[in-house]
């Protein structure tokens, strides 16, 4: 029997599978931020797919918190009727649907915003130097936040998901390579691990008790200095009562050459299940019903987390449960479609 086709539950949320759409922006929201015509078909598509829960691109709560000018965004109450229907849409699809609330601090690529971060310290030689946070700042984004829960909760999402990995603005906080503060924000893990944490325990004061939250941190900074998994550990020990499942990524602070080969961040997401006795999601070049298999029956993982793969092959579960000969209940428009 396939455990990838088994349900999975989080506090109130329960998953028809183990297998979830990995948040991937599509720079396609209107430059207000707002959902628009691909984000419908592109996600619906995904859920008649049959995947268990989507992880919706990074939402940033803040107009400064943007990657691009063509974000999504979840920085006031205009948002809300259109993410209702969109979440009622995926619903009636049979899927579950998170949101990934972000922050993209240094990162910022948005003309005409004041980019933040913990530090004075530029990405890279195509970033201005940011503008290094006073407590106002950081009050702010802490409001933010959660506000843009507030909202999520409105519209109807089933989780949330904190953006705290590739180099954007919680994880620049986590890093000692991107925080060099010398206030309570600053310095040893604790203090640096201290604006996530305060975080997390204001969204946990509005959002309702069996609504899971999930992490979303990048494991290593692949560089001398930087996050490393035992120095995440340490992070995740200190928010454990805060969240409900980490998803394991790495790297995006800074651009070291890395390694890219089949599951080559499964390890995290193992270490950090198996270490901290804490539900885990496993993601990085996964792409065959196998291996995807192989991680949660091995219990590595809780979850399997596909991005490219799912990018060009929507109706990969469709795929995977004939592979694995799983049960499979296909939409009854496509029926005769079946394997
Ligand atoms: C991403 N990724 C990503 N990650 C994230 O946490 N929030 C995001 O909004 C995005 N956006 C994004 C856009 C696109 C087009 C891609 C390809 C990727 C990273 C993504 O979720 C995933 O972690 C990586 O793509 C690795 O998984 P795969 O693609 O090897 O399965």
């Amino acid at each position: 029997m396939s455990k990838l086709f088994t349900p999975f539950r989080l506090k109130n949320l329960e998953l028809k599978n183990r297998i979830a759409m990995s948040p991937m922006c599509m720079y396609s929201a209107g430059d207000d931020g707002q959902i628009t015509d691909w984000h419908q078909i592109h996600y619906a598509t995904r859920a008649i797919g049959g995947i268990g829960l989507i992880l919706q691109e990074a939402t940033a709560v803040e107009k400064r918190g943007r990657i691009t000018a063509n974000d999504l965004g979840i920085w006031d109450d205009t948002f809300v009727a259109d993410m209702k229907k969109f979440v009622k849409l995926i619903h009636s699809l049979n899927c579950k649907i998170a949101i990934q609330l972000a922050h993209a601090g240094r990162k910022c690529e948005v003309k005409n915003e004041k980019i933040i971060a913990p530090s004075a310290i530029k990405w890279n030689e195509n970033y201005p130097i940011p503008t290094e946070m006073n407590k106002k700042d950081i009050r702010d984004v802490i409001i933010s936040f959660t506000q843009a829960a507030t909202r999520a909760v409105l519209a109807g999402y089933d989780a949330i998901e904190i953006h705290a990995a590739h180099g954007y603005l919680i994880h620049e906080f986590l890093s000692p390579l991107s925080n060099h503060r010398n206030d309570e924000y600053g310095g040893n893990t604790i203090n640096r691990t201290r604006l996530l944490q305060e975080i997390l325990t204001e969204i946990k004061k509005i959002i309702p008790t069996d609504m899971p939250i999930f992490i979303r941190v990048s494991a290593t900074d692949y560089v001398k200095g930087g996050l490393n998994i035992d120095e995440t550990m340490t992070i995740i020990d200190i928010i454990k009562d805060l969240v409900d499942i980490v998803d394991c990524s790495t790297g995006g602070l800074l651009s070291p050459r890395i390694d890219l080969y089949p599951g080559y961040q499964i390890k995290f997401a193992e270490k950090i299940k198996n270490s901290l006795n804490i539900p885990t999601a496993a993601i990085g070049l996964i792409t065959r019903p196998e291996m995807a298999e192989e991680i949660v029956g091995n219990e590595r993982a809780d979850l399997v987390l596909l991005g490219r793969v799912l990018l060009r092959q929507p109706y990969w579960p469709m795929y995977a449960a004939h592979i694995l000969k799983a049960d499979f209940i296909y939409p009854t428009q496509y029926i005769r479609g079946k394997y």
